[in-house]
């Protein structure tokens, strides 16, 4: 939490790239300089809505779990608050996760959650499933991975079988020994990582203002990337293509990337020539065509170029 802050959107899309890549959010929004701000409010300009979510209750989510490669870290500065309502709760999931008994754990192992978004268009065509149980790739620890708002069916079990488990889920995660909740104040920043956390927010009138700008960095994967990939005319699971990426000082961080990439082919210890990779993950590309040098340059990131060599 950091308080008493004055931003322009441009400084906090900046402070988040501190921390991976600002995306767009998928809902589009009424075209704005600075298109990595989500703004989410309930005001109206000539009767149309300037943001997301209105004034209702949100109940507990991960953002953006709909999405093959969910919400990382997500970033929220209040602007404009109600006189009342509006907190904010996180839980704590990996507390949740950790306060099942064995019997409970074990009954969760290998279960995966379909998560949708209600707004229809948001959605990828395929049904997108998540485990229930997810482990946080840096830390290592297990937390709960359902949530009321976007997580819709347990996979593979009958309709009535998965409301009993998730409805289970639900009731422990709503125990407010794993929460935080937040009374907003103008300029409070607040920064979370959406894997082992969900939050959930109350109502507040309709008939009062407010405005806040969110952040987020999805896509990337539970595991980060730290490189960053220029456009590639074709990038399909069959398709090829050459890296020339002489610059890339630290293998490090190509094996991470290439992790996700799918690689097919092993990296040299110090400078990297012409490697070849695939991907079978339509995402994937629409990661790599939001990237681009200059974007690479700013964050300090080592920057390739993919070169269809077919
Ligand atoms: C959100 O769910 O991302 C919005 C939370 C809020 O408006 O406080």
């Amino acid at each position: 939490i950091f308080r008493e802050h004055q931003l322009t959107q441009r400084q906090l899309v900046d402070f988040t790239n501190n921390f991976g890549v600002a995306v767009e959010h998928v809902r589009k929004q009424p075209p704005r300089d600075v298109h990595e701000i989500f703004i989410i409010s309930n005001v109206k300009q000539d009767g149309v809505e300037i943001g997301a979510l209105g004034n209702a209750e949100l109940t507990f989510h991960s953002d953006l779990s709909y999405m093959p490669k969910p919400g990382t870290l997500s970033m929220l500065y209040a602007l404009e608050l109600p006189s009342s309502g509006g907190a904010t709760t996180w839980c704590d999931c990996r507390a949740a996760y950790d306060a099942l008994s064995d019997e409970h754990k074990a009954s969760l192992v290998g279960l995966r959650a379909v998560h949708r978004h209600y707004v229809e268009a948001q959605n990828q065509p395929e049904l997108v499933d998540h485990p229930v149980v997810i482990t946080h790739p840096d830390s290592g620890r297990k937390s709960l991975y359902v949530g009321p708002h976007l997580t819709k069916h347990i996979v593979g079990i009958d309709a009535a079988e998965s409301d009993r488990i998730l409805s289970r889920l639900y009731e422990h995660l709503d125990e407010p020994r794993f929460h935080y909740t937040h009374n907003w104040h103008l300029g409070d920043l607040i920064v979370w990582d959406n894997r082992p956390t969900m939050h959930k927010r109350e109502p507040f009138p309709e008939s009062e203002r407010r405005l806040m700008w969110r952040t987020q960095i999805y896509n990337d994967g539970h595991q980060f990337p730290k490189m960053a990939i220029g456009p590639c005319k074709r990038l399909s699971f069959s398709s090829r293509a050459q890296v020339h990426c002489d610059r890339i000082k630290n293998p490090a961080y190509l094996t991470l990337a290439f992790d996700t990439l799918k690689p097919i082919l092993l990296l040299g210890p110090t400078a990297i020539h012409g490697y070849a990779l695939a991907s079978r993950h339509p995402c994937l590309v629409q990661a790599i065509h939001s990237t681009n040098e200059r974007d690479a340059g700013r964050l300090g990131w080592p920057y390739i170029e993919l070169e269809d060599d077919t």
